[in-house]
């Protein structure tokens, strides 16, 4: 029953994401391509928002990060090295070991050569080690962070976005002295935690795995993988990595402290968080349905059930959405747009403006997308400049001054 229940839920998540704008099956009109989503507007935004939030807290806010874009065609030496043509497989069926790298052709003809799409974006930071500690001269300890793609020619991709073939990840491998490692494991558990409540996962959903001797990745001398409680299931959603000095021996790589005058392997703490897996971790724990409804304001039709996605502000795709009561007087328009859209807009981005159908419409459709706050222009709005603003949560609505919009949604957010 309550299996039933949650794949219920899994569908109401899909098919929310279809109609609203987040996240289509990829080629669909031709019948799709397993293990591979396109991104729409919505759920662009927050992909985006996702990945600002990130970058920010592990990189812009830190003196010791370094961010790198690599390529994601690396020389097939470096598979070697890492360990990934030997070991990067998952069992088939009939018992014979496949490896999940994408080939691929670089070059034409006889100068052509196999290499692979990077399966993961950890190995074009550790062949960038050298460059790195060149230019920038780091202390131990520091990082690297990339958020980028990563390919693997999954055996069975399936539930969604969960398990797919094309996906991001946003990696960071952390350098540091061996005698530290565990200090750093704790430390980077703790950096995890903190962001994935930052942004709205539902942490009592979250659970921690210590992955035991033989489950481990080929690299990994301990591993904690994040699980979450998806409607499929306890499944891993990030993982966190002592990856020791696996990568940087194996690419012959090493730091020169110069004070010390002393030459060391580095070891690696990795905290690693794939983008998609983060969405839909967001998405499970956003979804809200109000069974009782709300009536809409103005006589806009029954009241009726009501489905929200209660994003916090941060990364919602729309911080707010600005509706003219109708879309066929002008005075109202106008007003709406230039003195509240066009202000909003400029302050905050995020503003969407939304005058299809009744406002009982609009305010499902924002709800749908998440928008913490719909703000209704009205006729009393022309006389007293005040306008109704809609919390996506509750439902209230309250009367507030045109001139006072900006500082009140943020104060809100
Ligand atoms: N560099 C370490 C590494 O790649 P991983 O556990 O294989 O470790 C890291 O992958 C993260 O990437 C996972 O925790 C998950 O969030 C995401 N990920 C892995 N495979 C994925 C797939 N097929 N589809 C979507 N996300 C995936």
């Amino acid at each position: 029953m309550k299996e039933e229940k949650e794949n219920d839920l899994m569908e109401k998540i899909v098919s929310l994401c279809k109609r609203r704008g987040f996240v289509f099956q990829g080629s669909e009109i031709y019948g799709g391509f397993a293990g591979f989503y396109d991104y729409a507007h919505f759920g662009l935004a927050l992909q985006n928002n996702i990945k600002n939030s990130w970058w920010k807290k592990f990189v812009d806010l830190r003196r010791d990060m370094y961010g790198l874009n690599s390529s994601i065609i690396l020389n097939p030496k470096v598979w070697e090295a890492s360990g990934h043509v030997a070991g990067f497989s998952d069992p088939m069926a009939d018992g014979k070991q496949f490896n999940v790298m994408f080939k691929t052709q670089v070059g034409a003809g006889e100068e052509a050569v196999t290499s692979y799409l990077r399966p993961e974006t950890a190995q074009g930071m550790f062949v960038n080690f050298k460059n790195t500690v060149d230019a920038f001269h780091p202390k131990l300890p520091f990082g690297m962070a990339q958020i980028g793609k990563a390919f693997r020619n999954e055996i069975a991709p399936r539930d969604f976005i969960f398990r797919q073939r094309e996906f991001e990840q946003m990696e960071i491998e952390y350098f540091i002295r061996p005698e530290e490692w565990k200090k750093y494991f704790e430390y980077w558990r703790d950096e995890m935690m903190e962001w994935m409540e930052e942004i709205g996962i539902d942490m009592g959903k979250v659970h921690e795995l210590d992955v035991p001797d033989g489950d481990r990745a080929h690299y990994s001398k301990r591993t904690i993988d994040f699980e979450f409680d998806y409607p499929f299931g306890k499944k891993e959603l990030f993982g966190l990595a002592y990856r020791t000095d696996f990568d940087l021996k194996n690419h012959k790589l090493e730091y020169i402290d110069e004070e010390a005058s002393e030459k060391i392997v580095p070891h690696v703490i990795e905290p690693s968080m794939g983008i998609d897996r983060a969405i839909l971790a967001l998405l499970v724990s956003a979804y809200a349905e109000d069974p009782e409804g709300e009536q809409a304001p103005y006589g806009a039709g029954e009241k009726e059930k009501r489905v929200y996605l209660k994003f916090k502000p941060s990364i919602a795709p729309v911080i707010c959405a600005v509706s003219p009561l109708l879309k066929n007087k002008p005075e109202l328009v106008e007003y709406a747009n230039n003195k509240v859209f066009a202000p909003l807009k400029e302050e905050f981005g995020r503003v969407a403006w939304d005058d299809n159908g009744n406002i009982g419409k609009r305010y499902r459709r924002q709800d749908e997308i998440g928008t913490p706050f719909c703000i209704v222009i009205d006729f009393d709005t022309l006389t007293d400049d005040t306008v109704t603003v809609r919390d996506r949560d509750s439902g209230k609505q309250e009367r507030v001054k045109v001139s006072e919009l900006k500082e009140y949604i943020k104060e809100k957010i």
